[in-house]
């Protein structure tokens, strides 16, 4: 048990969690709650004497929060896998303890990965704009003609958990599967029949190419107009990942003109603005960050970051810490 009564710690929820989560940690620990639309001045005023905050995608965690914060915060827990909105080295330098959800999501976001692919290959979004706009007239024999995928080479560009259950999703599906990491992956190698390439092999020989690496500078802009012009000019591409990874302007310009076949996206540069660029773009199935998004994810989530709270207030590691 965390310590109680007059001195139960106080975990600043900045958005919203759900009761898989929240039920733990209110049994134990008071709590505070922003809003889902909480502005970075309601969270400053939320923040004061806070022992945990949990943050998520949305919820930018930098000095000025963790400052007014106060030395007393123990733990930032958030709400995914991805942790691109903390600044780690703040976090470190004040010894706060940071912690992530991994795993509990690998499969939604693998398959929503593969549900892009196909829907993007198959036009999915402008057949059915069309039908809901009462633009559908009948079955036309050229109409919507898509990439089919059996046989297709797909890449897989960066093999971690998500990348890797992506690949093994696509595999009854795949001529062949590339993938691109910076480590040799000898047991995909073996089980799933993956082969290691350079992203610019992977580009240029990718019918469907997915995108599975966190947001870095090293990865910011992975994708952009370079290494989309070298990308085959039916090819799909699809990026649950985060959107610093692919220059979406660029990828705009390249749907328009026609040099790649399609885009299925979750992610975006600066969420939750979708530039305008790309709303505009043709073969483009456009969708809100949803990756994680199914009820037993979620739940799983939720679960994993009261743990992690939990463990960190009363003193022990916390079992999914990144710093
Ligand atoms: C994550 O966990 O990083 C996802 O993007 C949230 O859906």
């Amino acid at each position: 048990m965390v310590p109680s009564s007059a001195t139960r710690p106080t975990v600043l929820i900045a958005r919203r969690l759900l009761p898989a989560g929240l039920d733990q940690l209110a049994a134990e620990c008071e709590i505070r709650e922003g809003e889902l639309d909480a502005s970075t001045e309601r969270l400053l005023e939320l923040a004061p004497g806070v022992d945990a905050i949990v943050a998520d995608p949305a919820v930018t965690v930098d000095e000025r929060l963790l400052d007014v914060a106060g030395s007393q915060l123990k733990i930032v827990a958030n709400f995914a896998v991805g942790h691109d909105n903390v600044d780690l080295e703040a976090c470190r330098r004040r010894g706060i303890a940071v912690t992530n959800t991994p795993d509990v999501l690998t499969d939604a976001t693998a398959e929503l990965a593969l549900a892009l692919t196909l829907a993007a290959a198959r036009l999915m979004s402008e057949a059915e704009s069309d039908l809901r706009a009462g633009r559908w007239t009948g079955w036309d024999p050229a109409a919507y003609l898509g990439l089919e995928l059996s046989g297709a080479v797909f890449a897989v560009v960066g093999l971690g958990r998500i990348g890797r259950r992506y690949a093994e999703l696509v595999r009854a599906l795949a001529g062949e599967i590339l993938y691109v990491s910076r480590h040799e992956k000898e047991d995909a190698e073996r089980e799933l029949g993956t082969v290691r390439v350079t992203l610019d092999e992977a580009l240029a020989r990718a019918d469907a190419l997915s995108v599975h690496v966190p947001a870095s500078p090293d990865t910011d802009h992975l994708i952009g107009r370079a290494e989309l012009a070298t990308m085959r000019p039916d090819a799909v591409i699809v990026n649950t990942s985060r959107g610093s990874v692919i220059d979406s302007i660029a990828l705009a310009e390249a749907l328009r003109e026609g040099s790649i076949g399609a885009a299925g996206l979750d992610v975006y540069e600066r969420e939750p603005q979708v530039p305008s660029e790309l709303l505009g773009a043709p073969r483009c199935v456009l969708l809100p960050h949803i990756g994680s998004a199914t009820a037993r994810a979620r739940n799983a989530m939720a679960s994993l970051v009261a743990d992690n709270v939990l463990a960190a207030l009363r003193g022990a590691e916390p079992p999914n810490r990144v710093a």
